[in-house]
């Protein structure tokens, strides 16, 4: 069944009232694109990226008392904020580059017997599911991949795939707070309860939840939980960092084994002394994480909450008025959103596949990105059970976009929307 395509498209006035941008002069974003891609890499407010600038150039003024001395408060700083962030214990969380990092750290810290099984999901991004695989090989355990229903109608849905997928052999489950070309927001408290029930435990790949989501890591309850802050907080990029439950740390390395591991030469350091000082680098992202938080609870009277909020409802209204305009049914309910939205476009092929059966998603990118400059990802997602792959799209939500930017969104997709994609019983 899809769903009439609506001949009252909103007006550019009616959408801006509805959703209006939110201090978009503070951030540097190129005014002849219409960018509707936070999701993929963040964008920093000027107001951090001069900060940053004033700190490296401190740095280089005397890089020995800038990093030795004046650095190591400025850390400690971002690092309260961000434990107070997703309600953990300092102590609790280092900082990595990014989230692949802190999925690489987890992930080639820990020990498999020959034919234990490392579940993750079908919606995993490409590179963590890379190191799920390699290290499932390297220790000779099996990659089990779960595959996540799609179109799905109930986040129940997602658990129910996951918890069918333990067996006797499973010993750990990577799973994605927000999935990443889907942009589904999965019911991670509930996923770890069910697989703590079973006795395994979980590693969180949560790229996009800060920022996105409240987060709270009491009630989530993982073992690990590695997060961006160079997306939906949008700190300058390679801020992230990783939450170790107390007692799991032990074993647990970063990706650079370095003086932290032996403490400097006073013993075995703790997670802390571990993940401290990882070769020479830039710490001024890390810094700026505390100012990016900043300004975000700064720009609306009820903070950060208040912008997720206002984020997440623009959203969802947003796709109901693409879902209506183009006729087709949104891929999952409006529950699983966060301030992202994946709709599907029509059947095509593999993202990698180079030959000619692609050319029609490359000319498709070529003319939205280059030509049309709508700035979104062109994506593909495997239907389970041998079904078809199907060409996706992704619009994000942030406080400098506003709900007219969905008509060109709208009209640089609307020629090659196929409604039938995904016929079945209404959703949303
Ligand atoms: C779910 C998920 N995990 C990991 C990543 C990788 O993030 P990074 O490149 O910052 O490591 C992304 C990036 O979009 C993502 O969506």
């Amino acid at each position: 069944m899809t769903n009439p395509r609506s001949t009252a498209l909103p007006d550019a006035a009616t959408l801006d009232q509805r959703f209006p941008a939110v201090a978009p002069e503070r951030w540097t974003l190129d005014p002849g694109c219409t960018f509707l891609n936070h999701g993929s890499f963040g964008a920093t407010p000027r107001s951090v990226l001069e900060r940053q600038q004033d700190l490296r150039a401190e740095m280089e003024r005397n890089p020995l008392r800038f990093l030795l001395d004046a650095a190591p408060p400025l850390i400690e700083r971002s690092r309260g904020v961000v434990a107070g962030l997703i309600g953990a214990d300092p102590s609790d969380v280092v900082f990595v580059r990014n989230a692949t990092a802190g999925v690489n750290a987890v992930l080639r810290s820990l020990h498999f017997e020959p034919g234990d099984e490392v579940l993750y999901l079908s919606h995993a991004y490409n590179a963590c599911a890379n190191v799920v695989r390699f290290v499932a090989e390297r220790w000779g355990a099996k990659a089990v991949e779960v595959e996540l229903p799609w179109p799905i109608d109930d986040p129940a849905q997602a658990t129910e795939a996951v918890l069918s997928a333990v067996t006797g052999r499973t010993k750990l489950a990577m799973l994605d707070h927000v999935t990443s070309v889907s942009g589904l927001v999965l019911p991670i408290a509930d996923m770890v309860a069910g697989l703590k029930a079973r006795g395994v435990e979980t590693l969180v790949d949560a790229a996009h939840a800060p920022g996105m989501l409240p987060i709270d890591m009491q009630q989530i309850g993982a073992a690990y939980y590695t997060a961006n802050c160079h997306k939906w907080l949008c700190a300058p990029k390679t801020a992230a960092f990783l939450y170790v439950r107390p007692d799991m740390q032990d074993g647990i390395e970063p990706e650079l084994i370095s003086h932290g591991s032996n403490h400097y030469g006073k013993g075995k350091g703790d997670l802390q002394m571990r993940f401290h000082w990882l070769g020479t680098s830039d710490p001024t992202p890390v810094i700026c994480i505390a100012d990016a938080v900043a300004v975000l609870e700064s720009l609306l009277p009820g903070g950060l909450d208040a912008l997720m909020h206002r984020n997440h409802a623009m959203a969802v209204g947003l796709r109901r008025v693409v879902c209506d305009a183009w006729g087709i049914q949104p891929p999952c309910p409006e529950s699983m959103l966060g301030s992202m939205a994946t709709l599907p476009l029509f059947v095509g092929r593999p993202r990698w596949d180079d030959s000619d059966a692609a050319e029609k998603q490359n000319a498709l990118m070529h003319r939205v990105q280059q030509s049309l400059r709508v700035e979104v990802p062109i994506v593909d997602i495997a239907l389970g059970g041998g079904g078809p792959v199907v060409i996706h799209t992704r619009f994000s939500c942030q406080a400098y976009n506003h709900g007219a930017q969905v008509l060109p969104f709208i009209e640089a997709f609307a020629d090659v929307v196929d409604p039938t994609v995904f016929d079945g019983p209404a959703r949303g």
